[in-house]
């Protein structure tokens, strides 16, 4: 625990030293780039560039059982709307033999009350909301995610 203090004190120092994480009153300053937006709810700020997707078509660990996989494939251009969905068109049971895609798996099929549909279940459409790309880019706040298998007692 201890070594930790330090490195927590010897990091808030450096952030000081950074950004003077506290201004003249002695109010503190953010120290990390805000994540919602400007302060000023009108003002227009610049918006960063988005980094370039990771587009390998290397399937992905998944760092828990349950998160939704990552998307290692280009998603340029399509289509999800209420009309369209070009996920389907690969990933859909009936076109996996021919795009070679992995299936959606049966909880897409679930609705809420655990009835298996013949098709993809609405709760489950918009694959963008759980499905995303990764970029290269270096984390905006720091975490200590452990793996599992990491924690806890070992044989
Ligand atoms: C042209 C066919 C095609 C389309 C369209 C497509 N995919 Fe894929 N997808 C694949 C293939 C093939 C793979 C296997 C890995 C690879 O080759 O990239 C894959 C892999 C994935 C994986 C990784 C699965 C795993 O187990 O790691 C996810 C998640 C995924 N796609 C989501 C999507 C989403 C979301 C969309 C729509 C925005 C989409 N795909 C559109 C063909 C497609
Ligand atoms: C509500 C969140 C959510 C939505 C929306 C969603 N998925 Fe998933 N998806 C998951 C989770 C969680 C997993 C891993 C566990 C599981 O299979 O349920 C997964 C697994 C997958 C897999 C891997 C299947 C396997 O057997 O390896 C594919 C492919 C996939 N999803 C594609 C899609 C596509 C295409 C859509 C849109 C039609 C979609 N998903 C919508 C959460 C979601």
């Amino acid at each position: 625990m201890r070594s930790w203090t330090l490195l927590g004190a010897a990091l808030a120092a450096s952030l000081v030293l950074a950004f003077g994480a506290v201004s003249q009153e002695g109010a503190p300053v953010k120290i990390v780039p805000r994540l919602t937006g400007t302060a000023d709810p009108m003002a227009l700020d610049k918006v960063p560039a988005l980094g370039r997707p990771i587009v390998d078509d290397v399937k992905r660990m998944r760092n828990y059982p349950e998160q939704p996989p990552v998307i290692p494939h280009s998603i340029d251009g399509y289509q999800l709307t209420l009309n369209t969905n070009r996920c389907m068109d690969c990933h859909k049971r009936e076109f996996t033999e021919g795009s070679g895609a992995p299936m959606i798996s049966v909880t897409h099929f679930q609705d809420r009350d655990g009835q298996v549909l013949s098709d993809v279940t609405p709760r489950r459409y918009f694959c963008t909301a759980c499905h995303v790309q990764q970029t290269d880019v270096a984390p905006l706040v720091l975490n200590r995610f452990q793996d599992a298998k990491d924690i806890g007692r070992k044989p």
